[in-house]
């Protein structure tokens, strides 16, 4: 044990986290012992590669990025009934699996709880995020009579508190034996001057590690295994927080099938060219969604003979995959981004710090970032007013205001 300490000691001093373990004789033995686990754990040599990283500037080359060539939603003719059956057989026959991405932290909204448990105020009475996503399988159910698989992604931090409260509000009359919670990767959140962050309980405060996450946490978990035994071969996968996502569309689904890739995706175009949303475009000829920050100003602004942004197609975190692609890319290795949040935490003097500004850098994957993987996908453009209006922030742009609005008109509620 005393050579253990000894060990764990000389690889805090190494990366300068020796702080980690000032409060360690005050705890409990169960937390010493889980802060022990978290720190034989922690990647040290990621982090503090993470940590230098901070301080360069993401940005593409202009020469690099080439516009991405998509099909609109409300321009296809002929082709639309075709890609319509295509889509819809494969979901009458069972094919289609949904995963919802809820492992984030809500941090912009606030909310405290998952982002799922959030409810919405509809004046036709009140709606619970997840409960707006399962009237969408439902809808399904209804209309092509199969019960969709449903998985949903948590992080350590949400993981008991979903599971509680889907079951408290008995999965919104969704059957539970179609539905199935898996937790994503985590990793430590550190503060800007590169030290990790200490939580209430004096363990190591973690985060869930990026929606890109998803392709290890799918295989690992099982669920993989599960959606293959199940017969599923195409899985729409979305966030929690946009209360108008189609889930279960079969244009995107036969029109993906019909090009005969094995990604899908859905955009919208951007608000305006500052609006903050990745888009699509083609880096060395591969499709990629570019984040805001990382799309030189230039290229965000750039318009075409008719005015229309020629990078103006946002991604709505609606994709869709075959199973190969989640088979293929269950042990890949994701580029990390860096977030900058507001994250409570315990000082050096064992105070419990809640800032009001972001303090602290989180690294995540971006699921996205493993489509340049493939030589070819599908982007569909549908309409904003139809299918985007997400919950990010606690007010102003993409707020439950904004939502609510854009749900209402969506369903004719006055
Ligand atoms: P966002 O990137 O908007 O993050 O997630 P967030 O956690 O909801 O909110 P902020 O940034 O802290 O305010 C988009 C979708 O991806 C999921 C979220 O739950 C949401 O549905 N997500 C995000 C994960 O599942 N895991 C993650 O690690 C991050």
């Amino acid at each position: 044990m005393e050579e253990n300490m000894q060990l764990i000691r000389k690889t805090l001093k190494k990366y300068s986290q020796e702080h980690l373990l000032n409060g360690y004789d005050k705890l409990p033995e169960t937390k010493q012992k889980q802060l022990l686990e978290q720190i034989e754990h922690t990647d040290f040599e990621l982090i503090n590669s993470l940590y230098n990283k901070t301080k360069e500037k993401a940005e593409i080359s202009e020469s690099e990025i080439t516009p991405i060539e998509y099909w609109d939603k409300s321009k296809i003719k002929g082709e639309y009934k075709e890609f319509q059956e295509t889509g819809e057989k494969a979901i009458r026959n069972g094919k289609l699996a949904v995963v919802t991405m809820a492992g984030g932290q809500g941090t912009r909204l606030g909310h405290i709880g998952p982002k799922g448990t959030y409810k919405l105020n509809l004046e036709i009475g009140e709606k619970y995020l997840f409960e707006i996503l399962v009237d969408s399988l439902k809808e399904i159910k209804q209309k092509y009579g199969v019960t969709i698989p449903w998985y949903v992604m948590t992080s350590r931090e949400n993981n008991n508190q979903t599971k509680e409260f889907l079951e408290k509000h008995n999965y919104f009359g969704y059957p539970s034996k179609d539905i199935k919670l898996f937790m994503q990767g985590e990793l430590p959140l550190i503060s800007t001057e590169g030290k990790i962050l200490l939580d209430k309980d004096g363990c190591i405060k973690e985060a869930s590690d990026g929606n890109g996450g998803i392709y290890e946490a799918i295989n690992k978990n099982g669920i993989l295994a599960d959606m293959k035994q199940k017969g599923v071969e195409w899985i729409s996968v979305g966030g929690i927080d946009n209360v108008l996502l189609n889930i279960a569309d079969p244009i995107l689904i036969g029109l993906t099938i019909k090009q005969n890739n094995l990604i899908g995706s859905k955009s919208v175009v951007k608000a305006n060219a500052q609006e903050k949303v990745g888009v699509f475009g083609k880096v060395n000829g591969k499709t990629k969604v570019i984040e805001y920050t990382e799309l030189p100003k230039e290229m965000a602004e750039k318009v075409d003979e008719n005015g229309n942004l020629i990078f103006g197609d946002a991604n709505i975190l609606n994709h869709l995959f075959n199973i190969k692609v989640l088979e293929d890319l269950s042990n890949v290795k994701l580029p990390y981004h860096t977030a900058l949040k507001k994250a409570s935490y315990l000082d050096e003097e064992n105070n419990y710090i809640e800032p009001v500004e972001p303090n602290a850098y989180k690294f995540e994957t971006f699921i996205f970032d493993a489509f340049e993987r493939y030589e070819n996908m599908t982007v569909l453009r549908v309409k904003r007013e139809e299918e985007f209006a997400p919950v990010k922030n606690a007010t102003g742009v993409d707020s439950p205001e904004t939502a609510r609005a854009l749900y209402k008109a969506f369903h004719g509620i006055n």
